[in-house]
């Protein structure tokens, strides 16, 4: 087992992987990878008389709240939540499978919202995991070291807000910016327990820039890998490289020892292209999220 080293992110990550099964809400590899937004959210930890951590909440503005915790403490943080925001629409985000927050929720007020969701999808992987197969020329590896910049602006193109717009369905302009990711917050990403850069697989174009990407997180406790996020560089796109990088970092992370990996692609019918790329590799359906807004 890997110990992370003490701050309010590990030990937030820690309540998580405590408690985690597949129905769970978040993965550490999830609060990693949001971490580099952490300063800018108002985040409150309640501790048990261990000094652990039991319970989180993490507010995004103007009043989103994000959370984790035991069905004792669920009265606690809602409370706080609303003392914290006062008069204003809140909204609170709860997988499905959830009974205890939602029935605390609906008590509170809140309905459910018909807003996109993320539908997490589970693949064992005990059983037959394919090979991944890449067009001629095109090589898959883990990124290299001194490799941050070229690993930053791989995910940038995969991101960028024209070609998200595209994909969705119907397509939608969402302008010329660019991603957030830049090397530095890529670098913060890749510092933060549990990052492994042997998780970390980049696609290789004949070229030699970087044509895709997929990130993986191993909780050595929960024998569970989390692919978070995949992306492919859309002058390379449809020719197999997501399935294909993806599948490549399914091995490294059975590999590491994980026997269950989650992906967490939007399930709404507005962006249905990664959750129709990770079917094809064998994830299925298993919870989701609902907004709730009061
Ligand atoms: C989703 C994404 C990674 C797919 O990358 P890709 O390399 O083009 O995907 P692949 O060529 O491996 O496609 C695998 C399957 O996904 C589906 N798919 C991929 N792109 C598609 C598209 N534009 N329209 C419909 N289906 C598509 C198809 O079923 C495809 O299989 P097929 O080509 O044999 O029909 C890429 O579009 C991307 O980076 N999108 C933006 C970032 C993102 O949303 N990442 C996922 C976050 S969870």
């Amino acid at each position: 087992m890997t110990t992370p080293p003490d701050s309010d992110l590990t030990a937030m990550q820690r309540a998580v992987q405590r408690t985690w099964t597949p129905d769970s809400h978040w993965h550490i590899g999830d609060l990693a990878w949001q971490s580099p937004s952490l300063p800018d959210r108002t985040v409150k930890l309640w501790r048990g008389s261990d000094g652990e951590v039991e319970a989180w909440a993490r507010l995004t503005a103007p009043a989103h709240l994000d959370m984790h915790a035991p069905p004792e403490l669920l009265p606690a943080v809602l409370d706080w939540f609303h003392a914290t925001t006062g008069e204003v629409e809140q909204t609170v985000t709860a997988m499905n499978s959830d009974a205890e927050l939602i029935a605390a929720l609906r008590a509170a007020g809140y309905q459910e919202a018909a807003e996109p969701f993320f539908q997490h999808c589970v693949r064992d992987l005990d059983g037959h995991l394919p090979k991944p197969v890449l067009p001629s020329g095109y090589r898959v590896r883990t990124v290299e070291p001194g490799e941050l910049a070229a690993r930053a602006a791989v995910h940038r193109a995969a991101w960028r807000p024209k070609w998200i717009g595209s994909l969705q369905v119907p397509p939608v302009d969402l302008g010329d910016g660019e991603s957030g990711m830049t090397t530095e917050r890529y670098a913060k990403i890749a510092d933060t327990w549990p990052y492994r850069r042997d998780l970390d697989l980049v696609v290789e174009a004949p070229d030699g820039t970087l044509a895709a990407s997929a990130l993986g997180w191993y909780d050595d406790v929960n024998q569970s890998a989390l692919l978070e996020p995949v992306g492919t560089d859309p002058h390379h796109a449809r020719r197999g490289l997501g399935a294909a990088v993806s599948l490549a970092c399914l091995h490294a992370m059975r590999d590491a020892g994980a026997t269950l990996a989650v992906v967490c692609p939007r399930g709404d019918d507005a962006y249905p292209v990664p959750r129709t790329l990770y079917h094809r590799i064998g994830f299925r359906d298993a919870g989701r999220t609902v907004a709730y807004r009061r």
